[in-house]
């Protein structure tokens, strides 16, 4: 939202220099027939460059502040790092950007304009990706070129939205993205359209001679940040070196939709473009700093109860996941080959063989009465009682910090039986503790298991 603060023109000072009306990118200030400036509206975007431009001081902006209310920099003091450049003049500099709307037809060197692209990939990255690219516009013709497209999608655009019906289709399919553009824009567009094909008078670009284009591909981790942070590098760059820019968000707005403006820039299709800096030299030099509305800074102290408990909360959830313990149990049969890949291996086969019962010979050690027969017995039940604890001691990371994933196998003659019946155990015993379980019976399915 634009900021509410309408300036106010002291008459007994004004001269009708005419320098505040022709700054206005509002038109909000229009000399009067006495020659005194009116103010046209009842509130602007507060930019504050009739402000900044008045040579006799005639305008105040009543809504703004103009001491940023620094506390620990002024001009004489604050802290100097060797080698570093001093806040103040950096201050200043930032200070002393406006965006232009008067540029010289002059446009800079070739030179110059690619050192600025260059100057950008200063700017930090997410993930240092680096995904941007920078297209030059070095001339008058090429910006009007970017302009001519940028001003066919507006027409198009402005055509739909005088229309009601087109409006109240666009409703039911879209929203009110439509008629918000009428109410907003439509007139201003209109208008500054009327100006590029009736009079050659150029809202878009401001006469900009040159132009720098900033895109990012999709695929970086924060493509918009990246070009922003780039883009406010070379506004700076460029104003330290005495030269004036202008952020033109209706091409990026028009690039967004039509995608084909991307590609006449010769960019890629997963390139989108996030800013585009009208760049030349300014006909026109400000006197002062531009206002800002005040902000307050919300101080925030989070130490409180709740962020200690917080704190604790994690603490322990990490130290719980950093010892979170795996194993892999399986069973196999010894007729198969003894596992390379296990950390411990049991031999089963002292227990009661149900290979020797007619019934159960067909049965695996899934079934509940082989694993009866197996685990139920004198040995099954006094094996287990043993084997529990010696599996709940090896798998406590607090007394195993080395080990974390354990491969335990279990074997007897085909692995059919009773290794199976001891794994199934096994992993019903494991299946309540704070182990990351994985079973599987890697000889039962042989046709020649015992
Ligand atoms: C994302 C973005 C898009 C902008 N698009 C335009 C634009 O299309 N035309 C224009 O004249 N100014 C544009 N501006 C400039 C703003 O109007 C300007 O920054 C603001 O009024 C404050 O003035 P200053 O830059 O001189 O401090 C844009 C600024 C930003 C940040
Ligand atoms: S503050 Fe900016 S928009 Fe408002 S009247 Fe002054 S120049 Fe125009
Ligand atoms: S810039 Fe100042 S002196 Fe010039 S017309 Fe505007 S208010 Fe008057």
């Amino acid at each position: 939202m634009a900021v509410n603060a309408l300036p106010a023109v002291d008459r007994e000072c004004c001269t009708s220099c005419g320098l505040c009306v022709e700054v206005c990118p509002d038109r909000i200030l229009l000399p009067g027939e006495d020659g005194g400036i009116n103010v046209m509206a009842e509130h602007c975007m507060g930019c504050g460059h009739c402000y900044a431009i008045c040579p006799v001081e005639a305008i105040s902006m009543p809504g703004l502040i103009f001491d940023l209310g620094l506390k620990t920099l002024s001009p004489n003091s604050g802290v100097q790092v060797s080698e570093r450049l001093a806040i103040e003049p950096l201050l200043n500099l930032m200070r002393s950007r406006r965006s232009c709307r008067s540029f010289k037809p002059d446009p800079p060197k070739l030179s110059v304009l690619t050192d600025l692209a260059r100057i950008g990939t200063t700017a930090p990255s997410g993930t240092n990706s680096q995904g941007w690219q920078f297209v030059v516009l070095p001339e008058r013709s090429d910006v009007v070129a970017l302009g001519e497209v940028t001003a066919d999608f507006y027409r198009r655009l402005n055509r739909k939205a005088s229309n009601p019906l087109y409006r109240f289709v666009a409703r039911l399919f879209a929203g009110d993205r439509l008629a918000r553009y009428y109410h907003r824009y439509y007139e201003a567009i209109e208008s500054a359209l009327s100006d590029w094909y009736e009079n050659g008078i150029d809202r878009l670009f401001h006469g900009a001679p040159s132009a720098i284009v900033i895109a990012a591909e999709q695929s970086s981790s924060c493509p918009q940040d990246d070009a922003l942070l780039a883009t406010q590098n070379i506004l700076l760059a460029a104003e330290s070196m005495g030269m004036a820019t202008c952020l033109i968000g209706f091409v990026v707005e028009a690039a967004k939709r039509e995608k084909h403006i991307a590609a006449s820039l010769r960019l890629g299709a997963a390139e989108n473009i996030y800013s585009v800096i009208g760049c030349g030299y300014s006909a026109l030099s400000f006197k002062r700093f531009a206002g800002r509305k005040a902000i307050n800074p919300r101080i925030i102290r989070i130490s409180g109860a709740r962020a200690k408990r917080n704190f604790e909360q994690g603490r322990r959830e990490m130290k719980q996941q950093k010892k979170r313990t795996s194993l892999v149990l399986y069973s196999f049969g010894f007729k198969h080959g003894v596992p390379v890949d296990a950390n411990m291996v049991w031999d089963v086969r002292f227990l009661p063989n149900p290979y020797w019962q007619e019934d159960l010979r067909p049965m695996s050690g899934c079934e509940q009465q082989v694993s009866d027969y197996v685990i139920k017995s004198d040995q099954g039940e006094k094996f287990l009682t043993l084997l529990k604890p010696l599996l709940s001691f090896l798998l406590d990371s607090e007394g195993n910090l080395e080990q974390k994933n354990h491969r335990f196998a279990i074997g007897c003659t085909g692995g059919r039986h009773r290794s199976v019946a001891v794994v199934e155990a096994l992993r019903h015993f494991l299946s309540d503790q704070d182990v990351d379980l994985e079973v599987f019976h890697r000889d039962m399915e042989r046709k020649e298991a015992d």
